[in-house]
């Protein structure tokens, strides 16, 4: 079987690495903006500089001032090993004094003479970008004094260069800062879920059999409530397993003799010839083949009534002396076939409890079924409905047969157990179906001899509705 993925050590990485690349992203622009502003800084001034030499070659004459500034001069302050630089120098009047005529015209506001030694833009100069720096610089004696206006761009290479420098500077470190943090988490977590890998190996190394509780000790608190829920689930699991593998040996061991009986019968009727004989053995057949299907009956209401049925009941308000009432007239023909006297006392009032009215049914039956057949004729017996408490009620069903022996009061509510010489036919399962319904409505059962020492009263006391 593929190992199923780590997806929570993914999914911790993912939540720790893509918090921190958002916030490298962020800073590294925070760093390029603050770069640019320190660079544009230091460079900014130079370029002021290099503007007041220019100015310093300018003469003041009658005429008007004059840019005396030979190539040579020109070229050695205009050197730069990384950028372009341009000039232009214009007098008070407009007239352009000396430099690079097609340089674009200053900027709004900064044309102006202003009190600031000097301004500084991005612009475009011969189709590239530059940082332009615009200043009004006086010329001329003390006696005539006058002002020119200086521009002198610069094309951006070492300021961008410098800039992306800054910026590797400070994003390297983070950089490698989160790759070791990757490494670490990545480790830590798969250390953490070492426990998680071990517990997933021993439940996939279990046998399908084995439903015995997965060991806690080494499972971590977050884990644990889980383990244990599975644990609990097992366990219900494991009950279940040993109701059904139960019942099906019981069934198997309790079928096997009556339908080898019904064989042996049916081989000894085809052997008879003489039709009265005939009809004698076909007579005992049904009556083996009538008790074969009361056992098959009784079987399948066992499995029904399982402990796990509860979950697949739907409990509804029931009223128990309605229920009782109809039921004990049901059997009015059967105890008048056995001679019996069935009388019913109810409480006079309705018994709601909650209860599956067809599971009720039958636990009242097997009890009236048992009374009515282990009594001896002439007998009676006697259904009764009433309030005990005031949640409480009771069904009884009192019969004054013999009575069952204090000792085995206990054991025939066990599935096959029944009492020898009743002298009745029976599978012995009747009492473990009923003690199984009782159990899944919450009521309590009890066996009493009556009040003279003969006779047996079953009581079964229910929980009322509460409203
Ligand atoms: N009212 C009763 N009076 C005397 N003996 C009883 C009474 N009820 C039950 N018993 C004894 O308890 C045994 C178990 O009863 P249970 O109803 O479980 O099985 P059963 O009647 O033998 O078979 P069936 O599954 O067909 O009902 C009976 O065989 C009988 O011996
Ligand atoms: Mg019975």
């Amino acid at each position: 079987m593929k190992a199923p993925e780590p997806r929570l050590q993914r999914k911790l990485l993912a939540w720790l690495l893509g918090p921190l690349a958002a916030l490298l992203v962020l800073d590294t622009g925070v760093a390029y903006w603050n770069s640019v502003r320190f660079s544009n800084l230091a460079y900014d001034r130079a370029l002021f500089e290099i503007g007041r030499e220019i100015v310093l070659h300018v003469r003041a004459e009658p005429a008007g001032p004059r840019l005396d500034l030979s190539d040579a001069a020109g070229n050695i302050l205009l050197r730069d090993p990384d950028d372009l630089l341009y000039y232009r120098v214009v007098a008070t009047d407009g007239r352009l004094l000396g430099g690079d005529p097609q340089m674009p015209q200053p900027r709004n506001g900064a044309a102006a003479a202003s009190p600031r030694p000097a301004r500084f833009y991005e612009d475009v100069v011969h189709g590239e970008p530059v940082r332009m720096m615009v200043a009004w610089l006086p010329v001329g004696s003390a006696a005539a004094p006058t002002q020119v206006r200086i521009q002198v761009a610069e094309t951006l290479h070492k300021r961008t260069r410098f800039a992306w420098e800054m910026v590797a500077n400070v994003v390297l470190p983070q950089v490698l800062l989160i790759v070791m943090a990757t490494a670490v988490v990545w480790f830590g977590v798969s250390r953490g879920l070492q426990p998680l890998q071990r517990l997933r190996r021993a439940v996939s190394d279990r046998s399908h059999l084995d439903l015995s509780p997965i060991a806690t000790d080494d499972v971590p608190g977050e884990v644990r409530p889980l383990v244990d829920e599975v644990n609990e689930l097992m366990a219900r699991l494991g009950r279940t397993f040993d109701f059904q593998s139960r019942f099906v040996a019981d069934a198997a061991h309790q079928l096997k003799t009556p339908v080898s009986g019904l064989k042996a019968q049916i081989e000894l009727a085809l052997r008879e010839t003489d039709p009265e004989r005939v009809r004698h053995s076909l007579a005992q057949l049904y009556i083996s083949a009538d008790r074969l299907s009361r056992l098959v009956r009784q079987l399948l209401s066992l499995a029904r009534n399982e402990p796990g049925a509860l979950d697949a009941m739907q409990l509804h308000p029931v009223d128990l002396d309605a229920c009782a009432l109809e039921a004990s007239m049901e059997w009015v023909p059967e105890a008048i076939r056995h001679e019996i006297d069935l009388g019913f006392e109810g409480a006079g009032e309705p018994l709601m409890i909650d209860g599956d009215p067809d599971r009720l049914r039958e636990l009242i039956n097997n009890l009236i079924d048992n009374a009515i057949r282990y009594s001896q004729r002439g007998g009676r017996v006697t259904v009764r409905t009433e309030k005990t408490a005031a949640d409480q009620c009771r069904l009884g069903i009192s019969d004054d047969g013999p009575s069952i022996p204090v000792e085995e009061r206990q054991r025939i509510f066990e599935r096959f157990h029944r009492l020898l010489g009743s002298g009745q036919d029976g599978s012995g399962l009747g009492l473990a179906i009923v003690s199984e319904i009782a159990t899944l409505h919450g009521a309590r059962i009890t066996l009493e001899e009556d009040t003279d020492g003969v006779g047996n009263t079953f009581s079964v006391f229910f929980r009322l509705r509460s409203s």
